[in-house]
Order: C-alpha cells, then structure tokens, then sequence
C-alpha cells in the first residue's frame, strides 16, 4: 500500500467499506474521529483514545496557530509528539473559526484579516500562510483554508463562498509541499445543489491543473458548509449527490457532523468519514448517549440507578459504573464525571461507525441502516 491509497473493500448500495493509508498508519472507513481543538480530546488521554479504537484524532490550526503557536509545535516535534498520539491527526484549516469566532474579519482576493479570540490581535492569513502553519503543526490529513457560508445566506454569497474557496483551494495545492501529509479539498455551496456540483468541479479541476504543473492533488475531499443551522433533512437533499459527484478512489468527508443519525445517513449517501465536539461537548454537559436515546444523568430518576449507563454497551466505562455514580459525580460538579461521560460517548460513536463497517462489508448496509431507523435511539437528535 502506498502512502494515501484509498483501497475501497466493499459496497453495499452507495454506502463504502474503505483503508485510508496515512505516515501514522492506516485508517479504516467508515470512521468518526475525535476533535482535540487544542491538541487534546476534552476530558480523555491518547491512551484512552487508543484504547477506544480512535484512528484518526482533530486539532484545530486557529486555535493552535495562536496558542501555543505553531513554531513551539514545530519545536516540540510536531503534533504527535507533542500531544503523544502516534496515530493518524488531521487539522482543519481554521477557514470555519475565522467566519464563525471571529467578530471582525476583513476579507480580499489575497487573503483574509482577523481578530484574535485571545488577545484581540490582527492577523493576516493568506493559503499560503496557512498552508505553512498546517506544515509545522505536521498533521497526517490537512485542510485547505476555505470559506463557509452561514446559513442562511444570499444565494450571491455563498457563491462568492464557493468562487474564494475553489481559488483558495488552487493556492493551497501550489503551496503544499509536505510529501507525508495529505491535502484535502472543500466543497462549499451552502444548500444550492447546483453550487455545491460546481464547488466540486472548480476542486477537481484545481486539482488536474496542479498534477499538470508536475505538483500534488488532493488526496481527498471535506464536505463543508452544513450542519450551519439548517434543518437535518435539508442536507440530505443535496448530500448524496455531492458526495457521490466527488471521485470514487478518495476519501469523502462530512465535516462537523456527530448526531449518531445523521451518520448513520449519510454512510448511505456514501460519505466516509466525520468529526464532531458532540460527544464530548454532551459528556460534559451530563448527557450520554445511549441504545435507548440520550440520557440526562442528572435526572433524579438514576439516584438509585446502581446498572451501567447503557445494558448494551461495551466500553470501559460502562463495565465498571452505575448510573447513580456518575449522576451523582455529574450533580458534584466533579470532573471525573465529564471523562467518564466522554469515554462512553466516543465508543458509542466509535462503535457505532466499526458496526456501519462491518455491515458494508457483509453487504447488508440497508438491514443495518433500517434497524437503526426503528430502534429508540433513532429520534436522538
Ligand atoms: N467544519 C465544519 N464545517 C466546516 C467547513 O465548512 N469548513 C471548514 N474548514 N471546517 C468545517
Ligand atoms: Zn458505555
């Protein structure tokens, strides 16, 4: 296997069964990955995440760009060695912080100029720069520096959206030249079918006209720009024929999309791969997901609740606590709660996408995807 093949194993209607090959090891598809904004998964070790079968971890290039800064990343090695996670790491390009953290932003054909969340700073970024930021952090999979409409948006911007990111999308092929590290693509588009099929056109022409210069193409491509506030079945209107007007031999990717439904739907629209702060971010609200829907653990109904979370889980949390332990951490404002809610939402997720796997490949993503859509857990939103 050379270094990012995507060898698809098996179909099962549009759904894929595929190995992504990365520097750090080889991922198999589908596959949820855990967010580490800040170079760590909220809550939980890399040991943890190894042990939960996590393959490919997040960081976030706006975050970490400002600190620690990407030079002391640099200096400490790199994101591997810094956060101690031998595995596959992907950044995103920081392009949907900029749009949606920043209070100010001023945007031009070259580049963009924003604030700092931490100290109020100008900052200029250009593809380039943050091509070369990506490159010292050193992840496996990185993103281009893209533009995400809001929703909703003027038809005219969310083309102006997907005309700077196609053009950005040029730059950061040119830019990139880190030979162990995979450039991913956007497509942008909003919910506008025919914008998101020419979002995916401009990438793959970017992409030929890069390989024809005797330089790189994208070795795979992010489907950004949902899960912006619309309504869950308005992506589904246009998600299948995006994901599957994107080239077969890549890998495609949802980005910030974690509700254990959608991912399930989208599998069968015939995306590979998501990341999302759902887990965690509900683990720490008090919330754990479960076969049953989600639970409230703070819900006087599990004070003496002495079972595991969740009869029918697996993961290491639930083989050891009861409920009424972890409400009762929860209710203490205790931190241990949040961890524990965090290692289980993860395997619930983790899991959740090795059984979608494993259905693909026995050939049976429907019988999979419609016992899902009938059990408890389905109207979890
Ligand atoms: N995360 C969720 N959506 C997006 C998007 O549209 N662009 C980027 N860069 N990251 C995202
Ligand atoms: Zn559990």
């Amino acid at each position: 296997m050379a270094l990012f093949d995507f060898t698809v194993e098996g179909t099962s209607g549009h759904a894929r069964a595929a190995a992504f090959e990365t520097a750090h090891g080889t991922a198999k598809t589908p596959m949820f990955m855990p967010v580490g904004t800040h170079a760590t998964v909220k809550g939980v070790t890399t040991d943890q995440l190894a042990d939960l079968g996590a393959q490919v971890v997040l960081a976030n290039t706006y975050h970490l760009s400002m600190r620690p800064g990407a030079d002391l990343i640099a200096e400490a090695g790199g994101l591997h060695s810094f956060m101690q996670w031998d595995g596959p790491i992907l950044t995103d390009s920081g392009g949907f912080q900029i749009f949606s953290l920043a209070d100010t932003r001023k945007l031009d054909d070259d580049g963009v100029w924003f604030q700092s969340i931490y100290d109020g700073s100008k900052i200029r970024w250009t593809p380039e720069s943050n091509m070369e930021i990506q490159q010292k952090l050193g992840a496996d999979i990185v993103m281009q520096l893209d533009q995400c409409a809001p929703y909703p948006a003027t038809r005219e911007f969310v083309e102006g959206a997907v005309d700077l990111s196609a053009r950005w999308a040029a730059r950061c092929l040119a830019a990139h030249t880190k030979a162990d590290q995979a450039l991913f693509g956007i497509v942008q588009g909003g919910m506008h079918l025919d914008l998101r099929l020419q979002s995916v056109e401009r990438l793959l022409e970017a992409g030929r006209a890069s390989v024809e210069a005797g330089h790189k193409d994208f070795q795979g491509f992010g489907i950004g720009g949902y899960s912006v506030g619309e309504e869950h079945d308005v992506m589904f209107e246009t998600l299948g024929q995006v994901a599957r007007a994107l080239p077969d031999a890549k890998p495609r990717y949802l980005m910030g999309v974690g509700n254990p439904t959608t991912l399930v739907r989208a599998v069968r629209e015939g995306v590979d791969m998501f990341d999302c702060v759902l887990p965690t971010r509900t683990a720490r609200m008090g919330t754990a997901f479960s076969s049953t829907g989600r639970m409230n653990m703070r819900n006087a109904k599990y004070t003496r609740d002495f079972g595991p979370l969740d009869d029918a889980c697996t993961c290491p949390v639930c083989a050891k606590y009861s409920r009424a332990y972890i409400r009762h951490l929860v209710k203490s404002s205790e931190m241990l709660g949040g961890m524990l809610l965090s290692v289980h939402n993860l395997h619930y997720l983790l899991d959740l996408m090795r059984r979608a796997r494993e259905a693909v490949l026995a050939g049976a993503y429907e019988e999979f995807y419609e016992e899902w859509m009938a059990s408890p857990a389905a109207n979890d939103y």
